[in-house]
């Protein structure tokens, strides 16, 4: 049986109710686990109250400001997750972000800024929460991040964020290769396209989930309930033989060579 109690896990990336991260925390939370909540932190505290209101429910015994691009406010989360917990055994990584610009239009015309921006805040941030929560999964974990078919085939105004994704990918396979002797997994869910503030960047995303409807097996798109009880899965020890992969929640669409 699915069963998360006694699991202390760490889920970043809910910004409203229709966040992936938000399905994801709602299935952790359903299977028994003890939830700590990050936000990214804004200067009107519109996240903060927000996130805050919607995860009530959840008792998260840890909500904190977290921006990945600051390493003193990392540092600063998995400081606190050792106070208050001692340990952690589920690291959930459900962010990203690019610029619009690095979205639409010439691929080629991205700036090296917007570029390096989607990379560090879509990617690396994968190697820096799961540097700091290395020393804290003393009794093993599982690290989960979640990822889009843009990163192994070209999807229109997917551009910049699909290189962040092929990267996000292969952080996957590197960072289970170095934390498998600790029993710490580290896998990704590839979604299939789902309306959310993030997916909004993204052009044409009505049409995308309307073509996933006609094409996909199941006929549909996917829910954040779906993905949400994939991750749970993922988390808990009936995948604890699962560890480098990623697996496509997405209705079956990914199998489909002609739509
Ligand atoms: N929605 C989709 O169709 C879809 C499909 C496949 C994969 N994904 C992936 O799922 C993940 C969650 O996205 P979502 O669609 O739920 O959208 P969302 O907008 O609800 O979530 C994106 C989150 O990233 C956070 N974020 C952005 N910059 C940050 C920073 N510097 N520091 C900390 N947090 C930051 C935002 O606060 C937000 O909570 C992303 O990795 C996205 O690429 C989404």
């Amino acid at each position: 049986m699915l069963n998360l109690s006694g699991k202390n896990a760490l889920v970043t990336g809910i910004a409203n109710n229709y966040s992936i991260a938000w399905g994801i925390a709602q299935q952790l939370h359903a299977a028994g686990a003890n939830l700590g909540v990050t936000y990214l932190p804004d200067e009107k505290g519109r996240f903060e109250a927000k996130v805050g209101e919607l995860v009530a429910p959840l008792n998260p015994t840890l909500f904190l400001p977290c921006n990945v691009q600051d390493d003193a406010q990392v540092q600063a989360t998995f400081d606190a997750v050792k106070d208050k917990w001692g340990h952690l055994d589920i690291l959930i990584h459900c962010l990203a972000f690019a610029n619009k610009d690095a979205l639409t239009g010439d691929f080629s015309n991205v700036s090296r800024q917007d570029f390096t921006q989607a990379i560090d805040i879509s990617a690396y941030s994968l190697v820096s929460l799961s540097h700091a929560a290395k020393p804290l999964m003393t009794e093993g974990g599982s690290i989960l991040t979640l990822t889009y078919l843009g990163g192994v085939r070209v999807i229109p105004n997917y551009n910049t964020m699909g290189i962040a994704k092929a990267a996000l990918e292969m952080n996957v396979r590197y960072l289970a290769s170095e934390l498998g002797p600790q029993n710490i997994r580290v896998n990704g869910i590839s979604a299939g396209p789902i309306r959310t503030l993030a997916s909004s960047a993204v052009g044409g995303i009505r049409d995308m989930i309307h073509h996933v409807e006609e094409v996909a097996p199941l006929r549909r798109s996917v829910t954040q309930r779906e993905v949400g009880n994939a991750a749970a899965f993922l988390c808990s020890d009936l995948a604890s033989g699962i560890t480098g992969q990623i697996l496509y929640v997405d209705a079956g669409y990914e199998i489909m060579g002609m739509g």
